[in-house]
């Protein structure tokens, strides 16, 4: 059973950079731009995928309704220790909860991370510059100092401690265990940020581009190549690292953005269609964000989509109702019990992206939509404004259901697929 405050849960996790990271750390990639047309109804199958043996596949587990997130658990140390982690694309490196004095820590001390001396990642060590985002770096003065970090998140809450490095015993798709050593956050300092609220969540597993995240680590002692997938729907779905699970056709691929002040994953300004035409809704900077349950738009964009929407819905056996789930609700004249019952009073939205021609993410009814435990049907986008993310406009869990969704950082791309996100874990 669900703790009751935990019920219809909105995590904002994006992190915010306080500073703008040093031209120097951007390497410039070669162009690439293969796009391929549209596929709006493409399924894939378990026969179209590669196999290299080398790719880490992990399940995952909880909803968007009513949990509000999705985690992995994952194994550290020798003897592996198991910590749940939020999985987050909108931040840059993982970290977990810290034994050590700890403010705002909400596990008891033995189920956090006790890091030994030579667990300690230094100044001097070149992983360290990845992990801080200030320019310069907190510790360059002193080479010998333990590496610290720092995140701030849009929620506005926060977690600094200290870089450590441990064992990360990963198996392989093709059976083999490989133990890599990764470099990940071990915080004692934690403020106001919402995955807590969830008792057994112990921290954040943070995918973004970073040369620090588990993914990049991964690639770098060549375990599996830098692409991280995720497919998720009611029931948890997986997430996974390397090419295995890159099905050789059937996916829609756009070229990833490549912005200098942040790690973010984006594709450039998206213009919103409603039922196939054009909305006037254009411009939008857009982040895939797991870290956030629900899908934001900036509040120019939310109000002209909320006006289509009650305007679509006029003449529809549907009435607007408080629900305490999520601001726009509405019911019918029976309890609903999924989003089926209602998906056809509501059309398909879809982002367009502009850098990439035709290319269109597809959000039928279920992927901006819940039904809550009141029977309600409740919209799933939310103002954005209203939370602080200024202009920035976050494609969340909801709108990435029913997707095989990959971030490859091989090829700078970023791919989606419908599937029903059902993994055989041997
Ligand atoms: C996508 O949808 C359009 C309009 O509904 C349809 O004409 C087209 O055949 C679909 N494309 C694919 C690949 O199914
Ligand atoms: C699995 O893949 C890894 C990495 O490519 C390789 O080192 C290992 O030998 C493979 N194991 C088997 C059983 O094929
Ligand atoms: C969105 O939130 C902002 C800030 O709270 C508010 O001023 C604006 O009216 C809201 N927009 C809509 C359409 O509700």
């Amino acid at each position: 059973m669900a703790d009751q405050n935990l019920k219809g849960r909105r995590r904002v996790s994006l992190m915010i950079f306080l500073v703008v990271l040093s031209a120097s750390l951007h390497v410039c990639f070669a162009e690439i731009g293969h796009s391929q047309p549209p596929k709006n109804t493409s399924t894939l199958h378990p026969t179209d995928v590669n196999t290299f043996g080398s790719s880490v596949v992990l399940p995952v587990s909880g909803n968007v309704y009513p949990l509000g997130s999705y985690s992995v658990t994952v194994e550290i140390g020798n003897p592996p220790k198991q910590f749940q982690l939020d999985i987050d694309t909108g931040s840059d490196y993982a970290w977990v909860q810290c034994y050590a004095p700890c403010v705002g820590c909400t596990l008891p001390p033995e189920r956090r991370y006790k890091p030994a001396t030579d667990n300690y990642v230094l100044c001097k060590d070149p992983i360290c510059s990845a992990f801080q985002s200030s320019n310069p770096p907190q510790c360059s003065r002193n080479p010998n100092e333990k590496c610290s970090f720092q995140i701030e998140y849009a929620d506005h809450g926060s977690v600094s401690g200290v870089v450590v490095s441990d064992s990360f015993p990963l198996r392989l798709v093709n059976g083999t265990v490989s133990r890599p050593r990764m470099a990940f956050g071990c915080g004692y300092k934690l403020k106001k940020h919402d995955p807590f609220s969830s008792p057994a969540i112990a921290g954040v597993l943070g995918l973004g581009r970073s040369k620090a995240s588990i993914s990049a680590q991964l690639s770098s002692v060549g375990v599996s190549q830098n692409i991280v997938g995720h497919c998720f729907n009611d029931k948890g779905g997986f997430l996974s690292f390397g090419a295995d699970l890159v099905p050789k056709s059937g996916m829609t691929w756009a070229p990833m953005l490549r912005s200098s002040s942040d790690n973010h994953y984006s594709l450039g300004p998206a213009e919103v269609f409603f039922r196939g035409n054009p909305t006037g809704i254009k411009g939008l900077n857009v982040i895939f964000d797991t870290g956030s349950t629900y899908t934001y738009l900036n509040s120019g964009a939310y109000g002209s989509l909320l006006n289509l929407i009650m305007k679509d819905l006029n003449r529809k056996p549907l009435q607007q109702v408080q629900d305490k789930a999520l601001p726009i609700c509405w019911k019918g004249s029976r309890p609903f019990v999924s989003v089926r019952d209602v998906q056809n009073y509501f059309g398909i939205l879809a982002l367009s992206f502009a850098g990439s021609s035709n290319i269109q993410l597809q959000l039928p009814p279920q992927t901006y939509l819940i039904v809550t435990e009141q029977g309600n049907v409740c919209l799933g986008i939310l103002n954005g404004t209203e939370v602080g993310l200024g202009t920035t406009n976050l494609i969340g869990d909801i709108s990435m259901q029913g997707k095989l969704m990959l971030f490859d950082n091989e090829n700078q791309r970023i791919g989606w697929a419908s599937a029903d996100c059902t993994h055989k874990f041997g």
